[in-house]
Order: structure tokens, then sequence, then C-alpha cells
């Protein structure tokens, strides 16, 4: 006899939890692509996805998942046989650069391997080893989805500025993006990309590019092909070449939900700070469990986590046990082992909270992992729930 009726709750990285809201603005017929609510919708759209990353610069919609974001960026600014260096901590960041070299661009890894940010003075000093200015952009993941390791952006500027180096700054927010502080203008980012299905708490589907004036002027000579430009999608005064095509209505209305959300109810300092409470909480539950030795989490400076995913290491096998519980008698989704070594035997799990999410959620997700390592007969610390609450109330009383 199974426990396990009621609302699942997918805990993995993305996609996340949509809200009902959002599902309920999906919900109606289609609407006319050529003239109405949609083509009024277009600017606002891309006026609030601006607010959240933090640029007065250019923002362009995809219908397309974070590859295609990827793609757009690279494709808009570079071209063949340009040379790129990717700071390479996970799986996505170097998934990135797998991507570019398909397009014949020369690419370059740093790699700082699974448990470590991106070291700002390695950058620099492959940046000043560049003499004639052979590489055209540095490409980082602000928070790898896999590892969970956050990359310290204003920092890895410095270190492009303190080199003198002229190449463009290109980074990848699709699991950061409603979740880890982000400030594209302060921060000196030139190309951001990201995705609606994380903490943006959209269906996959669209994805987001950010450029600014020196991004948009590298295009010279690019060819991005007419879907992937991004000139009309950012400029265009027609409604049509926007979208570069039919507009998506229906994620339309589910992405202006979300910004409403985001943007005009809760604020974004808000929601970082959620997210920050959150993290904090999580990462104070999986230290008690720790105690016993089977699992621990692999990111272990608090500074370099991720704020929307938590990657956890455990014993061989041990990852896989839970995770399976979890789905099978729980009804909670966790994220799988991505980018290890040893990902055939499971022995890293992630625990996914970003998006829309409040304490009974996070409690619930901790106290399946908690269940499911009683059930097994895991070993673990006591006292992980309560060391979660003592961090969330904690939140509360400000
Ligand atoms: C940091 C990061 N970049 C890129 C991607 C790729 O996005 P998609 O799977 O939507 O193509 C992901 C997906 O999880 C991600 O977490």
């Amino acid at each position: 006899m199974s426990l396990n009726k009621g609302h699942p709750i997918m805990a993995i990285p993305g996609p996340t939890v949509v809200p009902d809201r959002v599902l309920n603005a999906m919900h109606r017929p289609s609407a006319n692509i050529y003239e109405g609510e949609l083509v009024e919708m277009t600017d606002h759209l891309l006026d609030q996805l601006k607010k959240v990353v933090r640029t007065d610069g250019y923002a362009a919609i995809y219908l397309a998942n974070g590859h295609g974001a990827w793609e757009a960026a690279i494709k808009n600014t570079l071209n063949e046989g340009d040379k790129i260096v990717v700071l390479s901590n996970g799986f996505f960041s170097h998934k990135w650069g797998e991507v570019a070299a398909t397009h014949k661009f020369d690419v370059e890894y740093i790699d700082y391997g699974m448990a470590s940010d991106a070291d700002p003075a390695r950058l620099e000093e492959v940046l000043r080893a560049d003499t004639d200015g052979q590489i055209k952009a540095v490409l980082a993941v602000q928070s790898e989805t896999s590892s969970s390791v956050r990359n310290d952006i204003p920092a890895l500027r410095a270190a492009i500025d303190a080199a003198g180096h002229d190449a463009l700054f290109m980074v990848d927010c699709i699991a950061s993006l409603g979740c880890d502080r982000f400030e594209m203008d302060a921060w000196g980012v030139d190309v951001a990309v990201s995705a609606g299905q994380k903490g943006m708490m959209n269906p996959i589907g669209l994805s987001f590019v950010f450029f600014n004036e020196k991004a948009d002027a590298a295009r010279a000579g690019a060819n991005p092909g007419q879907y992937w430009d991004w000139t009309d999608r950012a400029k265009s005064k027609s409604f049509y070449p926007r979208w570069s095509g039919s507009p998506p209505g229906h994620h339309m209305f589910a992405l202006r939900e979300t910004l409403q959300m985001m943007v005009d109810e809760e604020g974004m300092e808000a929601v970082w700070a959620r997210h920050a409470t959150i993290s904090r909480a999580v990462w104070a539950a999986v230290d008690v469990w720790a105690e016993a030795g089977a699992l621990a989490l692999n990111i272990t400076d608090p500074a370099k986590r991720a704020t929307g995913v938590t990657t956890i290491n455990t014993s061989p096998g041990v990852a896989h046990k839970i995770r399976r519980w979890c789905q099978d008698e729980a009804g909670v989704t966790l994220g799988n082992s991505l980018g290890f070594p040893l990902d055939e035997v499971e022995d890293h799990f992630r625990i996914g909270h970003m998006g829309h999410l409040n304490i009974h959620m996070v409690m619930g997700v901790l106290g399946a992992i908690e269940t499911a390592m009683v059930a097994q007969n895991i070993p673990h610390g006591a006292g992980a729930l309560s060391a979660a609450a003592r961090v969330l109330a904690a939140h509360q009383a400000i």
C-alpha cells in the first residue's frame, strides 16, 4: 500500500514548479497574432525582463530552450574560427563550449573541476598571455547547475579589465536568473543568456538573450542566420519580425504573469533574499545529515554555492537510493548526478530549490529525503529538519 498520493513536486533544478496563476494565465484560447494584446505585450515583456537582469541594454526572446540562447549569443557576435575561452566548472559550462565548437569556433577551456568556482587570477593570466588579442569572448556560467558552484561574475569581469583585454564577457544565467543576484550593467557583462523554466517559473520553451552596445557592434561580419539574428527581436518596430514569425502567445501570457509576480509584486531584492534563505536552510539540513558520513555538500564554501540548486556527494549508490525512493514513494523528483566521473553508480544528487517555493515545499522536500534515509537505513545525523527550520524561522522574523 503506497503513501504516494497527493500533489507531486519537482525538486530538480529546472523545470521547476509552475505557479497555478501562471498555468491559469495560459488557459485560454489562442490570441490574434497580428494585432491586439500580443502586439502590445511584446515591449512590456522585454522591459520587464531587463528589470530582472538589471540592464538598460537590449533584450531578445527566442522560442527555444537554453541551448537556443547559447547559440544565439555566440552566433550573433563571433565569426567562424574566432577563439573563445570557456570557464568550465561543470557539465553546462563545458557543454556551452561544445556547442560553440560545433560552430567552428576555436574553443579553449580553463577547467576548474567540479567543485571550485572559476579562479579570476587564472583567467587574467590566460588573457594577459593573449598579446595579439586572438581571444574574442570569455564564456562563464553564473550558477553551474551540475556542481552547484557559483562563479563570482564581478571578480571575473575585474580579471578581464585587469588584463586590459577586449574580449566580450558572456554569462549563462540559465540556472541563476530569479535566484542569485545578477546585475548585468553594473557587473560589466556584455551578453547574458537565460531561459524561462527555472527561477523564472515558466514552462520550457522560451529563452532570453541580453546584450549591450559593445556586443551588438561585434556583430559586424557575424552571420547568425535569420532566425537567430537578435537585431529584429530586440529592435524592430514591426511586430512579426520581433518573434521571427508567429509569436508564442501562451508562453507570453505565462511570462507576463511571472514577471508581474517577480518584478511588480515581490520585487527582485525580495526574490533574491527568499532564495538565499531557502538555500541556507537546505545546506543546514544537509550539514546535519552529513555528520553520519554517507553524504556531504559538494561545494564546501557557502559563499561559492548557487542559491537555486544544491549538489550533494554521497557514498556510491546512496544518491540513487535516495532519489528513487523519493520519486516512487514520496512524490518528490530530485535531480540526478550530472557531469561527475562516476555518474553510473550515482554518487551525487541535486536538490533544486528555485522559483515558486515556500516553507512547506522546502520542508516537504527535506522531510522526504530524510524519510528515504530512514526507510533504507542510510546513516544520517539527527536534527536536520530542525536546523532548516531555524534558518527559515530567522528569515520570517526579519
Ligand atoms: C546553467 C545551465 N545552462 C544551460 C542549460 C541548458 O538549458 P536547456 O536544457 O534548456 O537547453 C541548463 C539546463 O539545465 C543549465 O542549467
